[in-house]
């Protein structure tokens, strides 16, 4: 026989177990890297079931703790949380109001699980009547009265107990205000996960639904950073780890994960990576018409995130994760 025929070198050999497979993989998804997302809604009567994100619901504030309790039993460390207010206005008032969805539902969290990673998103678009994430003024979202704002939300969180504050308006100079604010105010132990990287994407569009936050006029390509441009969303993570961040992120997951993996390359900072409504909503789609296996795909792209370089993953799937975690190991 020729040598051509019989391989030195075997790939099959460590691939014939699982156990010799488990021995070598390099990448890892566990739930403690896992953060669910959570809609809030302020008013109880309002709908609970968003139809394009089958298995998420807007929890009423006072259903929102046990099922923070519910992720804590499962073994997921954090929750991001999105308000749903009972009312809009042009200055989106209801994100920086003490008694605000949000700052209930941090409060109910944080009674009811002291343990759990509470992080809250900090944004004007769900609040604001024109769905934009800052101020509009003559027809244009305001950088500098938008940031404003933005500094006195994460103040409000912060003070409801929020532990890590979540800007994602993509307003300049917003983690250096928030940080500025926040300290000011002593909560300097309260950390930012900065959106720094977040691209003006199609992928958002269950979310808008979810969260009733879609643009009323015009759309986010003003603020929200073009998708064909890598080099511009490093400049953006630097800019925000110069303000202050403590974590930065990249926006949406799956089609981004060069944008991942060059970030990780360059920064040493905690990276995190968020799966957006659009690509959960994808997967279930095709898995309720029996299309894809839904449980393989779900761990496939988390394993694809965490290889492109993403130590933390904010993922719809989480809690789908943890519960397949605890019936079947992997
Ligand atoms: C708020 C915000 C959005 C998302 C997170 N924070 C929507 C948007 O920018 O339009 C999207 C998250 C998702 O799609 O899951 N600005």
């Amino acid at each position: 026989m020729t040598d051509l025929a019989r391989p030195r070198y075997r790939s099959r050999r460590l691939r014939r177990t699982a156990a010799l497979r488990s021995l070598v993989r390099e990448t890892s998804v566990d739930t403690d890297r896992l953060v669910q997302p959570l809609f809030v809604r302020e008013d109880p009567r309002s709908e609970a079931t968003i139809p394009a994100m089958p298995g998420i619901r807007r929890w009423a504030v006072d259903e929102v703790a046990s099922e923070a309790e519910e992720l804590a039993r499962l073994g997921i460390p954090a929750v991001i949380l999105f308000g749903l207010p009972a009312e809009k206005d042009p200055l989106g008032q209801g994100a920086y109001d003490e008694a605000g969805v949000v700052q209930e539902a941090i409060r109910a969290v944080k009674a009811a699980t002291p343990e759990m990673i509470v992080m809250a998103d900090v944004c004007l678009c769900e609040y604001t009547d024109h769905g934009h994430c800052g101020v509009v003024r003559n027809g244009q979202v305001d950088n500098d009265a938008s940031v404003a704002l933005l500094a006195k939300i994460s103040v409000s969180l912060a003070r409801a107990g929020a532990d890590v504050v979540g800007p994602s308006a993509m307003m300049d100079g917003q983690v250096a205000a928030i940080r500025d604010a926040l300290d000011q105010q002593a909560f300097e132990d309260t950390a930012i996960l900065a959106y720094a990287a977040k691209h003006a994407s199609a992928f958002y569009g269950p979310f808008r639904e979810a969260a009733d936050s879609a643009p009323r006029f015009g759309d986010r390509r003003s603020y929200q950073k073009d998708p064909a441009n890598l080099r511009e969303s490093l400049r953006e993570i630097a800019l925000d780890l110069d303000e202050g961040a403590d974590i930065v992120m990249v926006k949406p997951a799956l089609a981004y994960l060069d944008v991942i993996r060059a970030a990780r390359e360059r920064f040493d900072a905690p990276l995190a990576a968020y799966a957006v409504s659009g690509e959960y909503s994808l997967i279930k789609a095709a898995a309720e018409r029996g299309w894809i296996e839904e449980r393989a795909v779900v761990e496939e792209t988390l394993i694809a995130i965490r290889r492109a370089g993403a130590d933390l993953i904010l993922t719809y799937h989480a809690k789908d994760f943890a519960r397949w975690r605890k019936e079947r190991p992997s």
